[in-house]
């Protein structure tokens, strides 16, 4: 996957995708980064890539042009599948349902807005979707983009070194994952649950799907509205005497948005 990002400011890339898997991945080449300066397609005398906003207010613009001529400069009719991503706290709430469907694509652009905001025609004309990272404001975007950058790349075929890791994911099958333990047995006092020594795989994998299903409804019990359990599963849940509870969660949740929605 190609990821191209427009930033002010391409050195606060350098060293965050220097590291860990990020790193591998490019040097695998199942990922190719391209930092874009926006201001090198600012084309007046002192390179302003901002300006005053009409209406007056506080604060700057980015203005639309430079934008415009680094994103068609990167990939302007070239017929790869490409998603153009902007990265505002108005944006749509990415999550990992939204890292699934855009690791499908063949090149995303990421357009890190500053200041104020980003002139509106720039975002009307290029911007295939504006994403958010959370209810809170960053001071630019280039943090949100690096988020999603690496919550994408991870997800794709061959980057995580074990196959199957990604599929285990928190989120990922809909419930929150299990606690992890590793050696030594007892740390401070506190023992390895005595099951995941048992050697017993049927034993231990259904212990983790219980832990799982206890956290994601001590924390986040919404989730569950969209867990879609196996016919197995049901019947652990109900054996544990968790099914109905589970049930009566959904259907609350259910109910609250047919009130709200
Ligand atoms: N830019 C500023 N705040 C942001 C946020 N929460 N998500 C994405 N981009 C942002």
């Amino acid at each position: 996957m190609q990821f191209d990002i427009l930033t002010i400011f391409p050195e606060f890339f350098v060293s965050p995708l220097q590291e860990g898997i990020i790193r591998r991945a490019q040097n695998e080449e199942q990922i190719r980064i391209g930092i874009h300066n926006i201001r090198d397609y600012a084309l007046d005398r002192h390179h302003m890539t901002d300006d005053r906003p009409f209406g007056g207010g506080e604060g700057m613009v980015m203005k639309p042009e430079p934008l415009a001529d680094n994103l068609k400069a990167i990939c302007a009719d070239d017929g790869v599948d490409t998603r153009v991503i902007m990265l505002s706290p108005k944006g749509a709430q990415f999550n990992q349902e939204a890292a699934q469907r855009l690791s499908k694509y063949t090149r995303l652009v990421f357009v890190c807005g500053r200041y104020e905001g980003v002139d509106e025609r720039f975002r009307e004309k290029y911007v295939d979707e504006e994403l958010s990272i959370g209810d809170y404001v960053l001071t630019g975007g280039e943090l949100a983009a690096l988020v999603v950058l690496d919550a994408v790349t991870r997800l794709l075929p061959g980057v995580l070194g074990c196959g199957d890791s990604a599929t285990k994911d928190s989120f990922s099958c809909g419930l929150l994952k299990h606690a992890q333990y590793t050696r030594p047995r007892i740390f401070e006092g506190i023992a390895v649950p005595e099951i995941l020594l048992s050697g017993d795989h049927a034993a231990i994998a259904r212990y983790r799907f219980l832990e799982s299903v206890k956290l994601t409804l001590e924390r986040r019990p919404e989730l569950l509205k969209a867990t879609r359990f196996s016919k197995a599963e049901q019947k652990i849940l109900q054996q544990e005497g968790l099914l109905t509870r589970i049930e009566s969660i959904v259907n609350e949740y259910r109910t609250e948005s047919q009130v709200t929605g």
